[in-house]
């Protein structure tokens, strides 16, 4: 990793965030959700803008956060590190998704959000959830880390809630290595995301050529025998914290907010997020034959 970390540090771009940038990845993704770059925020992983969106809806001390119980640790931790409290609801054996059945007996007077997360691409049944939080004045927010792409009752996933957060993390949709974000409609909810952004961290020369060399050596390693060995020794890595990673150990063992936690997304991201959003018929068009494959 070192020499190729040298290779691409030679070729790197100036790594101030440029505001063009970042308004082309955001209109990218702006266009596949039918929205306006104004709507979309850019972060250094999803589970920022889980963190983003639940401050930004005055989640705090106290409230409380329904969740579907089948998740990634990510999700629980983003609500504990706001002092709030995941309350789990079991899912449906058929959808992996949230049950909607057994959401009301959950409710109290602490609740303030049902999260409705697309699992696997299989949307939640997100007009049931969103009776349940009108009845019970809720906020909705969808995890759509699994779901961009797809459509959900001829809308684009991640579209019929006020808001919702994405992933581009290695195994999603399209990838970025590393990388999230989040899409807001409700004014206020926007201009608080505008707020926070200015207590973001930028991601270091270091993280950046890391990042950039590990996308190249994913791209170069793909559909090799050896792959999956990669992805093994990655993961290891990444837990030890040597390496950028998915979860440091910190974020599996530890209910503090990591230091670093609060980071912007990069220019190695939006740059490769272009190219990859470009591309997103053909990765799903992929992933439906493998699933298919499955299937039979
Ligand atoms: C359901 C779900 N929510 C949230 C996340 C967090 O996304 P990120 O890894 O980009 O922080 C993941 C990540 O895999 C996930 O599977």
């Amino acid at each position: 990793m070192g020499a190729l970390a040298l290779a691409h540090k030679k070729s790197l771009k100036p790594l101030a965030a440029s505001p063009d940038l970042s308004f082309l990845f955001r209109k990218s993704i702006a266009d596949h959700l039918q929205a306006s770059p104004e709507n979309i925020f850019l972060y250094w992983k999803g589970r920022v803008a889980l963190y983003a969106l639940l401050k930004s809806m005055n989640v705090g001390e106290g409230d409380e956060v329904i969740i579907p119980a089948f998740t990634c640790v990510v999700v629980p931790n983003a609500i504990l590190y706001l002092g709030a409290k995941p309350v789990y609801v079991d899912i449906d054996r058929k959808t992996y998704n949230i049950n909607v059945n057994l959401i009301e007996e959950k409710i109290n007077p602490r609740t303030k959000v049902i999260l409705a997360q697309n699992t696997f691409g299989l949307p939640p049944d997100i007009e049931a959830i969103q009776k349940i939080a009108q009845k019970n004045n809720l906020r909705v927010l969808e995890d759509c880390t699994h779901g961009f792409g797809g459509q959900t009752m001829g809308k684009p996933n991640g579209t019929i809630a006020e808001a919702s957060f994405f992933s581009s993390q290695w195994n999603k949709p399209f990838s970025t290595g590393i990388g999230g974000f989040a899409y807001a409609r409700d004014p206020m909810i926007i201009s608080r995301l505008r707020d926070l952004e200015k207590q973001f961290i930028q991601p270091s020369y270091k993280d950046q050529v890391q990042l950039r060399s590990m996308i190249a050596v994913r791209n170069l390693l793909n559909n090799s025998s050896a792959y999956w060995m990669a992805v093994k020794t990655y993961r290891r890595l990444s837990k030890m914290g040597l390496v950028i990673g998915s979860s440091a150990d910190n974020e599996l063992n530890d209910i503090l907010m990591p230091a670093d936690y609060l980071k912007a997304m990069s220019t190695v991201q939006m740059n490769h997020g272009i190219g990859q959003v470009a591309r997103i018929k053909e990765y799903i068009d992929k992933r439906i034959s493998i699933a298919r494959r499955y299937a039979e």
